[in-house]
């Protein structure tokens, strides 16, 4: 049976999934925003239902998925009631504001047999496809460096106080963990897997919640050991490209390294993101490189796929509750200034 859409929330995000659906063929039905203008064009461009409150679009027996668009704070919200009432769920990312919540989130998706789906959309870049594929042939794994740098100039750090980034928190429950930070947490599990302890720094704002810059290690089993950094930044000729996008993952394993570069996706006429694998054997790399593409468009062509095909694959809502386990246990790992060792769920 083809999925009907409907969409919660129309800022800044919606514009890549509507993009995306739409090319994808889907059928939206419905489209919600509290803030009517916000929603209009959509709701003109798509001849699709209206309405300011999200309950609607969940009532209506025409929709049978429901985009969650709107800040995390209402993830949770939207997410439950959706699933209540029999629909399937893609949300973006992150799931949830904290772990207690994604867990919750997680139960009620399990339990209710539904699809469900969060959007890391940079697992979708042809490198970090092929990068997957490659993984095994690392061997025994030993080391890993993940970054996400974000340019924000230097306002996070010319503005030394809370006052005035309450903005932030309220888009996104916080700053660059949640932002750039939280795909490189989510790339790094979608690869290594859940690491078994986490110890972390995170340097706020003076007096506030905003994050501007963390590091953390995540430690595996084996001994590897996966560096992690997110950092707002003001630097404007440093990364991949020496554009400021600054996000790169690399895996040592004792067989050979693999580097990944992923680039500035809403930006086309930037080069594609890049993988590059050394072999110890011979000695030699081999670049990947792909043509630029928006990593949302292959992202909701598969969800579309897979909501048709009544298929769950990934990412699925365990790796959004992975994600959001980690931010909060960098979060106590750096209060206590002491590892944190996971509990992760049962049955999860
Ligand atoms: N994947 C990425 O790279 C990426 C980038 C930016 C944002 N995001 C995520 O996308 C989500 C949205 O971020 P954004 O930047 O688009 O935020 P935004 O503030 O621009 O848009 C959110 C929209 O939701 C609407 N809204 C709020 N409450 C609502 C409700 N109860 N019912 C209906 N509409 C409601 C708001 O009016 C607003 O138009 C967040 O979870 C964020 O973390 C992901």
């Amino acid at each position: 049976m083809r999925p009907k859409f409907g969409i919660i929330g129309c800022g800044n995000i919606s514009r890549f999934h509507f993009n995306g659906l739409e090319k994808a063929g889907a059928d939206i039905v419905y489209i919600s925003d509290i803030h009517e203008p916000a929603a209009k064009p959509y709701v003109d461009k798509y001849k699709a239902k209206y309405s300011p409150d999200y309950k609607d679009v969940i009532a209506d027996p025409e929709v049978t998925v429901v985009s969650v668009l709107t800040s995390a704070k209402y993830h949770k919200e939207i997410c439950l009631a959706a699933l209540r009432a029999g629909k399937d769920v893609i949300c973006e990312k992150t799931m949830a504001n904290d772990g207690a919540e994604s867990i919750e989130i997680a139960q009620a998706a399990k339990t209710s047999g539904r699809l469900f789906y969060t959007s890391y959309m940079k697992r979708f870049f042809p490198a970090v496809q092929k990068a997957k594929e490659l993984l095994p042939q690392l061997g025994r794994l030993f080391s890993a460096q993940a970054r996400a740098y974000q340019n924000w100039g230097d306002s996070l750090y010319e503005l030394d106080n809370g006052d005035g980034q309450q903005w932030i928190l309220d888009a996104y429950g916080g700053a660059v963990i949640k932002c750039a930070g939280s795909h490189m947490i989510d790339m790094t599990l979608h690869l290594l897997g859940r690491p078994d302890s986490l110890y972390a720094h995170i340097d706020y704002i003076s007096n506030s919640r905003v994050d501007r810059k963390a590091n953390a290690l995540f430690e595996y089993a084996n001994g590897m050991v996966a560096h992690y950094e997110t950092a707002v930044h003001p630097l404007t000729r440093v990364g991949y490209e020496r554009n400021s996008w600054d996000e790169k993952l690399e895996i040592n394993g004792v067989n050979g390294r693999l580097e990944i570069y992923t680039i500035l996706w809403d930006q086309p006429e930037n080069n594609g993101a890049l993988l590059v694998h050394y072999d110890n054997a011979t000695e030699s790399s081999t670049e990947y490189r792909y043509p630029s593409l928006d990593p949302f468009e292959a992202e909701m062509a598969y969800f579309h796929t897979c909501l048709t095909d009544r298929k769950q694959g990934q990412p699925d809502v365990i790796d959004g509750m992975n994600v959001d386990l980690v931010i909060e246990a960098m979060g106590i790992s750096a209060a206590q200034r002491k590892a944190h060792i996971f509990a992760w769920p049962v049955n999860l």
